[in-house]
């Protein structure tokens, strides 16, 4: 059974003292819908969070992580050093770290391999820019994506693995994918993977839609039979604004 999963991805926001007061609030507004709640703070203030956040159900996961164990990578972060702070859940490829950071996908397969390697959990984000889809490339595009970094994967990795569609276009800009565009790309996506693989692994994938959700827009997309929840910038850096969201199923 997949499961609904709403996560906050605070991006480079939020020092040490807003983190510790937003995750506190974050825990006093009840979960009323039952979705895994997930926040994503800074490499920084993670071992932080996960005390405080510790009691509760949410979880706190990282926006980035490294393809080595260890060595001579100045300013990079390990597997093995997010494990140490609680860290089981790694965000993997988002569309800025991409753009700002030049990561291709053979580089995220690495990533992803080792994330998997090291039995941590991937939300593997992939999307296309508003230059794609005013092309009629859009499916081209996030076909490449997915199979370039995953279709490598056995099928046992897919327990692991959780997918989330960012259109660009939609990340930051208050312009959202409407709930069609992003049903039309979910189906599409989990046909992919039942073409790849077989059934019991695309019903059972949790494909999250990212890109501007908000509480005014999260029920109508969260509506949607394949999308199973979002991943959140801007409405995440706030407790109530999350809370609806989480709670919008
Ligand atoms: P946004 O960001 O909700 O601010 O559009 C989404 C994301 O980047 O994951």
């Amino acid at each position: 059974m997949r499961k609904n999963i709403v996560a906050g991805n605070w991006k480079m926001n939020n020092d040490l003292s807003e983190t510790l007061s937003l995750i506190s609030e974050i825990k006093q507004i009840q979960n009323t819908s039952g979705a895994e709640c997930m926040v994503a703070p800074t490499f920084i203030n993670l071992q932080s969070a996960f005390e405080t956040a510790k009691g509760s159900n949410i979880e706190v996961v990282a926006q980035n992580m490294h393809f080595a164990q260890n060595g001579a990578y100045t300013g990079e972060i390990s597997a093995s050093m997010l494990k140490s702070v609680g860290v089981r859940t790694v965000i993997l490829g988002h569309s800025e770290r991409r753009e700002y950071f030049h990561e291709d996908d053979a580089l995220l397969k690495q990533k992803v391999d080792f994330a998997l390697e090291n039995n941590m959990r991937v939300i593997f984000c992939f999307g296309e820019k508003w230059e794609d889809r005013s092309a009629d490339n859009h499916f081209n595009v996030v076909e490449s994506q997915i199979k370039n970094a995953l279709f490598h994967l056995s099928a046992e990795s897919w327990n692991s693995i959780v997918l989330a569609y960012e259109p660009v276009w939609a990340i930051g800009t208050g312009q959202t994918a409407s709930p069609e565009q992003a049903q039309d790309m979910h189906a599409f996506i989990r046909g992919l993977v039942e073409k790849q693989y077989d059934s019991s692994i695309s019903e059972d994938v949790s494909i999250l839609y990212g890109g501007s959700v908000k509480p005014n827009n999260a029920q109508e997309i969260f509506g949607k039979n394949d999308v199973d929840g979002g991943l959140i910038g801007g409405a995440a850096l706030n407790a109530e604004s999350f809370m609806a969201i989480v709670n919008a199923f």
